[in-house]
């Protein structure tokens, strides 16, 4: 079974938790950043790794995902929120969403990642600490916790369970091509 793994990331944690997926889908797995805009010919298993912006896949992973056609895809991300919120499942299903319907979904999976510190102080910068209704990304108290949350983020655990993921993928599929 022969997997490719795209990633897009800008501070490291997608490609972290991608270099962890592509471990498991050894020997015959590729590994390219978005950039390198990858063929994907030939491929039993395409994974595209985005980070999360504003609640859906990055601009460049999304471009990715909306141009994959007749393929078996899985989609994971990073994300500062708990993966467990209502916002880190709505943020995967949105790239999710973007796939064309002649691919078939395989699997996803989705994990905190660390929130870069230069973020956080641009936006007390534009937007101050008090949080109100017109002014949602102020930099609060509740704000700092999260990112002090996901800060350790992904962590040893977080890849343990992209693999765990993965290989429950892989056994599944190489069980369907009789391998
Ligand atoms: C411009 C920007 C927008 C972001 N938007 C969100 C968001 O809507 N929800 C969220 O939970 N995290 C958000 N984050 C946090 C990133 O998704 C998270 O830190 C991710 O792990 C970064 O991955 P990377 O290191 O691969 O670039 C945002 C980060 C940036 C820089």
């Amino acid at each position: 079974m022969k997997s490719i793994v795209v990633y897009s990331s800008l501070t490291g944690n997608t490609k972290m938790v991608g270099e962890a997926i592509a471990e498991v889908l050894a020997p015959n797995c590729d590994i390219y950043k978005v950039e390198d805009n990858p063929d994907i010919t030939g491929y039993d298993l395409v994974v595209v790794g985005f980070w999360v912006d504003k609640g859906t896949a990055d601009a460049k992973a999304s471009k990715f995902l909306k141009s994959i056609r007749n393929s078996k895809v899985a989609v994971y991300a990073t994300l500062g929120a708990e993966p467990d919120s209502e916002h880190a499942k709505t943020s995967l299903q949105n790239g999710i969403d973007m796939l064309d319907s002649s691919n078939e979904i395989m699997g996803r999976f989705i994990c905190q990642g660390k929130i870069d510190p230069k973020l956080l102080e641009a936006m007390k910068k534009m937007f101050g600490t008090k949080v109100s209704k017109e002014n949602f990304h102020a930099v609060d108290e509740k704000r700092l916790e999260r990112h002090r949350k996901a800060s350790t983020h992904p962590d040893e655990q977080d890849l343990a369970n992209a693999k765990k993921v993965f290989s429950e993928i892989k056994a599944k599929m190489s069980g369907e091509m009789n391998l």
